[in-house]
């Protein structure tokens, strides 16, 4: 009996194999390797210390998708493989709506056939839109601005109607804020390809001398300083979180179920400078410029729900995640 993972030699598909083999966990990793390497699956192994299989294969790909479920008595998915950049998925709708929502509908099919009728999904923050209130509660209204986000809020619809049409399934759909820090040990940790669009990894290339200095953009939002405000987690509460919606899924009636996976604490872009230079003893160059298009003033979670239904708070301060993710960032980025 094991766990499939799809994307599971990502960001943080990996964090999350490890503490899952590191309990004790049988998993199967599938990625078709187009945002991670191969040489994941050596580091998952070194730094849990245990063996799991591995297949190179994309979701799209019906045929050998489905060898994985014939060669193996999978019990759970957790379903991380997807395109994630924000700013792609706009110049690129039709790869995105297909990798990510084809793929998905691809592996509930091949799930029902086999069935494995119990899913936990990656989704993220992104679905609330812009919040009218903080903290943002599970029950808010959903809306997107993205093509990027709008796969993700059509995945949840569609795993909530597969669930509706029978009540065997069970889904959780965990709503991530933004993940940021790596492993303790420095072994793996977040490569985006070319120049980073999000914030920390934008930090350490500065740090490492990849790149002259941050644009900070804007500061005339309403919050504490004009910069904008997010809930930074650390990877390895994040990952923890998917064990404990393992456990949840495990007990759980048929139901569908969606938590936020956050902190509770709003951050803004220059507090996430300052903790970054205090934390690792070093200056970070900035620049003020004009807003980000699409972006919001600020978003951080109520994480009550996660706390008191899956028994799952993060524990990782910020000081911890900065620190993290440049012993990672000055080991493997050159
Ligand atoms: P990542 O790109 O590091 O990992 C995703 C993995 O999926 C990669 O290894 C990639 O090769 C694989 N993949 C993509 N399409 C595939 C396909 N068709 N078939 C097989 N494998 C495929 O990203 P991540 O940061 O680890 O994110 C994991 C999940 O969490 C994604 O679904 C993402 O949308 C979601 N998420 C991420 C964030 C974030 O800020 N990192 C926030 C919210 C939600
Ligand atoms: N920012 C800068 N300069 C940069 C990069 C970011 O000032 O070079 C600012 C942004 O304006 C924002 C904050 O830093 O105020 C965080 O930006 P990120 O790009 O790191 O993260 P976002 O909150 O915009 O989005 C991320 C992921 C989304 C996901 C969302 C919620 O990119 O896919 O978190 O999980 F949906």
């Amino acid at each position: 009996m094991s766990i499939l993972v799809t994307g599971g030699t990502g960001f943080i598909g990996s964090h999350t194999s490890i503490e899952l083999l590191k309990r004790g966990e049988d998993i199967v990793i599938v990625d078709n390797l187009s945002n991670s390497k191969i040489e994941m699956c050596d580091k998952i192994k070194m730094l849990s210390g245990k063996d799991f299989k591995f297949y190179k294969v994309d979701i799209l790909d019906r045929e050998n998708l489905e060898k994985v479920f014939k060669e193996n008595e999978i019990t759970e998915v957790i379903h991380f493989a997807g395109l994630k950049a924000v700013g792609e998925s706009c110049e690129k709708p039709i790869e995105y709506y297909h990798n990510n929502v084809t793929g998905t509908l691809v592996l509930v099919d091949i799930m029902r056939k086999y069935n494995c009728k119990k899913i936990v999904f990656s989704s993220s923050a992104t679905v609330y839109g812009d919040p009218a209130s903080l903290p943002i509660k599970e029950d808010f209204p959903l809306s997107t601005t993205n093509p990027y986000g709008t796969t993700k809020l059509m995945i949840e619809r569609i795993l909530t109607d597969i669930q509706k049409s029978d009540n065997e399934w069970r889904v959780i759909l965990l709503r991530y804020f933004n993940p940021i820090g790596a492993h303790e040990s420095g072994e793996i940790g977040e490569e985006p390809n070319g120049i980073p669009n999000n914030l920390m990894p934008y930090i350490n290339y500065v740090a490492c001398g990849k790149l002259d200095h941050l644009n900070v953009y804007g500061n005339d939002y309403d919050t504490h300083d004009g910069t904008g405000v997010r809930d930074y987690i650390h990877v390895v509460d994040l990952a923890l979180g998917h064990l404990k919606a393992v456990d949840k899924i495990r007990k759980m009636p048929g139901g569908t179920e969606a938590y936020n996976l956050g902190t509770g604490t709003g951050y803004s872009v220059l507090d996430i400078v300052k903790a970054f230079e205090k934390a690792n003893n070093l200056k970070i160059k900035y620049e003020i410029t004009s807003r980000r298009p699409g972006d919001i003033a600020a978003c951080y979670a109520d994480p009550t729900k996660a706390k008191e239904e899956l028994g799952w708070v993060a524990t990782r301060d910020l000081e911890q995640m900065c620190k993290d993710s440049w012993n990672y960032t000055k080991k493997y980025i050159k």
